[in-house]
């Protein structure tokens, strides 16, 4: 008897996306269609926009993993979908169409939690030869350009994993597949988030992070001071950091900023990778931690990844947002039998 797949759906923020994945965690599809250009001239993602986009891009996304997987329908054991914490409407799209392909083809439906997808990244094996996530935009934003070799996946629990994304900052203790426990996390912007408004006042465009991570390699990290914010436990603070390059943007003027905005890349992200790399350590000792991974948008950043260099990172299409790492952490989540999901919900932020 044939082995059925997981069909696994992300729309949680501005990537639709859509991926097979069999049950011992080999990506036969990863696609994922980034709204990020539709986003840049608003210098952020708009909820409105982002789930009227993912509502047009569903179902060609769901496709184009079968045609990439050389698969139909028929080979679909359940399907697993994020259902928060994300943009409700955006995770309503992907959560109303994961329900409606259960449904139809009579198979459970696996909710998933967005941030156990990105730690379900790391138990994934991708396959070296396997093609890479079609994307919809084109190069300049998030991580796309970088090409890395992957590290040695699936990596086995118990390890402390930083989550470092665009709408969240996480230290977790990681000791099964199936959840984390909570060590800290961000008191006000996500790492991300930091990166992206960082560069929004360096002028840099929208998403920023990859863009203030290439600029930062012809300035100097020491030529500005930005502050560190140390707040009390594992928690983390970027909104001082944010502000100190504000009123730094203000004081040099256009001129000087246009002179000076490598070093002022540099020495922004210096500031927050210091941030995420000390608080990790004092987590790792903390919880007695032999293994560190990383995993989230700003996994990507070359700098966090040079200053941690005996962590496990995913590979950097398994960074960003996409299906796979859902179907993945379906894998250890309880499935809602046929029929029994139809009423569920979505949520827009975690409960605890
Ligand atoms: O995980 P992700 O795709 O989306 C969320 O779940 O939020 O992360 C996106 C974030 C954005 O803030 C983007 O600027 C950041 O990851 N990012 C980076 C890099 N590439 C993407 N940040 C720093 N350095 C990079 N190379
Ligand atoms: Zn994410």
């Amino acid at each position: 008897m044939q082995h059925k797949v997981i069909l696994g759906l992300e729309t949680s923020c501005d990537e639709t996306a859509a991926a097979l994945v069999t049950e011992d965690g080999r990506i036969l599809a990863n696609v994922v269609a980034s709204q990020a250009d539709l986003h840049a001239r608003y210098g952020g993602v708009v909820p409105e926009v982002a789930s009227r986009r993912h509502l047009e891009l569903v179902t060609p996304v769901v496709r184009e993993a079968f045609q990439q997987a050389g698969m139909s329908l028929s080979e679909v054991g359940r399907v697993a979908v994020t259902r928060g914490p994300g943009l409700i409407g955006a995770l309503l799209v992907g959560l109303s169409a994961a329900k409606a392909l259960a449904w139809a083809l009579r198979l459970p439906l696996v909710p998933v939690d967005h941030l156990h997808g990105h730690v379900a990244s790391l138990f994934l094996r991708p396959d070296p030869a396997a093609k890479r996530p079609v994307r919809e935009s084109g190069p300049g934003e998030g991580v796309r350009g970088n090409r890395e070799v992957p590290p040695v996946l699936p990596l086995e629990p118990p390890f402390l994993c930083l989550l470092a994304s665009g709408g969240h900052t996480l230290l977790l203790d990681v000791r099964d597949q199936a959840g984390y426990h909570v060590l800290g996390s961000t008191l006000d912007d996500a790492a991300g988030e930091a990166f992206d408004k960082g560069a929004r006042l360096l002028g840099l465009g929208y998403p920023g992070g990859a863009e203030i991570d290439r600029r930062a390699r012809e300035g100097d990290p020491e030529a500005f001071d930005f502050p560190v914010a140390r707040v009390p436990g594992l928690d983390f603070s970027f909104s001082g950091l944010k502000t100190a390059l504000l009123y730094k943007v203000r004081e040099l003027g256009p001129h000087e900023l246009e002179r000076r905005r490598a070093d002022l890349a540099a020495s922004y992200q210096r500031a927050i990778v210091r941030a995420l790399v000390e608080r990790t350590a004092a987590a790792a000792e903390q919880i007695g931690a032999e293994r560190i991974a990383v995993v989230g948008g700003v996994a990507a950043n070359s700098e966090l990844r040079a200053s941690l260099p005996d962590a496990a990172f995913a590979p950097l299409e398994l960074c960003t947002d996409n299906a796979a790492m859902i179907a993945s952490a379906a894998r250890y989540c309880k499935e809602i039998p046929f029929a029994r999901y139809l009423a569920i919900d979505a949520y827009a932020s975690s409960a605890a």
